[in-house]
């Protein structure tokens, strides 16, 4: 049987660290894979979370599965750093929350509970996207379109063509937007641009579903959770998959959640059954310790304060080396702009290098990025920005 079998073509993300690793040029430079890299190149674990983890060998007493949906105290923390604590949903008992394996596996049991209890709905995808979200949606049988995002003329959202796509989105149809940081352009919305969605996805009672995998690495938590926040008060239904890998540096524990409001308490309940039937039927029962690690954070004072500055840290220093490498493209008497990265936010921009001129980056430069021109501004530091600013420019001039 096995003979038959075509070998697949490496992950778009993911699948770069292979060949990043065999590349034997010392100066090889990996900005790839979305992981965030202090100023030595490394991606310590943050103190927050070792002090927890601590805590955790001491206190915890048991490896029981857990349940279904995940911790309890973790399920209600989540809506309340989403959509602020007291948010009228959750007041009125409309919001529930299912621990998942990172914000993938939120996005898979969605993706799986849209297909059996709204076959006929389509998911809308931004134009450009995560790579990652066609495969989820087609592995769950979901059937996915585009509506445009970005302007590569201008290196900025393109909000009237983005408008004018939604405004035909069919009723119950889903549309997923990036809560911030959007991957992989790094433009995000504005307040008012968040408030104009939501008055077309009203008017089409069309669905919205928000990938929220970047919280507090735009301008901050809060501020972060404006658009999805919007959402939450303009409209009576939302999806949203989160992730705790970036903000909390958690990556390999696969930590995120599916949260979703609901109309009043009776349909949140119903919804939270069937999102605990996808899970039973996709992997059982979350795995416990990443989600025991945020959760011993945000319930502890001075470890949530902690972890609220060890974020800033990793902000700030993103938007640090955004404004170095424009800076350092920008005196090299670059034809284009590149102003632009310093105005956009989170860890991704997109370079406007063409998949040729990503593969020669690659091959001549020993500098790694997304075949899409995407590079990952986490990854730069003082040692490596020239020469990816030289590298890059040597290729677009
Ligand atoms: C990325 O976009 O690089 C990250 O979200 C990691 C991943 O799983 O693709």
């Amino acid at each position: 049987m096995f003979q038959s079998v075509k070998p697949a073509a490496p992950d778009a993300i993911l699948g770069l660290n292979e060949a990043f690793k065999a590349d034997s040029n010392a100066t090889k430079v990996n900005l790839t894979v979305g992981i965030y890299a202090n100023a030595e190149g490394e991606t310590p674990i943050l103190n927050c979370v070792k002090a927890a983890e601590q805590k955790l060998l001491a206190e915890e007493s048991t490896k029981r599965y857990l349940g279904i949906d995940g911790h309890p105290q973790y399920a209600k923390q989540v809506p309340d750093l989403l959509l602020g604590a007291g948010h009228a949903a959750i007041a009125a008992d409309r919001v529930v929350s299912v621990q998942t394996p990172g914000g993938t596996g939120a996005l898979r049991v969605a993706g799986d509970w849209l297909a059996t209890t709204f076959p006929e709905s389509t998911v809308w995808l931004s134009t450009p996207t995560w790579p990652n979200h066609p495969n989820i949606f087609a592995a769950a049988h979901v059937e996915t379109k585009s509506y445009p995002y970005y302007d590569t003329q201008k290196n900025e959202v393109d909000f009237p063509a983005l408008c004018d796509s939604l405004t035909k989105v069919p009723a119950n149809d889903v549309v997923l937007l990036h809560g911030c940081c959007h991957n992989p352009t790094g433009a995000d919305l504005t307040v008012e641009q968040w408030q104009e969605i939501a008055a077309i996805l009203k008017a089409r009672q069309a669905l919205p579903l928000v990938d929220f995998a970047y919280q507090g690495f735009g301008e901050g938590i809060e501020e972060d959770a404006a658009g999805l926040r919007i959402l939450a008060t303009e409209l009576d239904e939302l999806i949203i998959c989160s992730s705790f890998s970036k903000n909390f540096g958690l990556y390999r524990e696969r930590v995120g959640a599916l949260t979703v409001v609901a109309g009043d308490a009776a349909a949140a309940s119903a919804v939270l059954s069937r999102l605990k039937k996808s899970v039973r039927a996709n992997y059982s029962n979350p795995p416990s310790h990443g989600a025991s690690i945020v959760s011993t954070v945000l319930s502890d004072d001075s470890l949530r304060t902690m972890w609220l500055e060890e974020l800033a840290d990793m902000r700030t220093r993103i938007q640090s080396v955004r404004g170095q490498l424009a800076s350092i493209v920008t005196a090299m008497d670059f034809p284009g702009d590149f102003e632009f990265m310093n105005r956009q936010r989170g860890m991704f921009s997109l370079t406007g290098l063409t998949p040729d001129q990503v593969q020669r980056l690659r091959d001549e430069r020993s500098v790694y990025i997304v075949n899409n021109g995407r590079l990952n501004l986490a990854g730069l530091n003082e040692q490596n920005v020239q020469y990816v600013a030289e590298s890059i420019v040597s290729l677009l001039s």
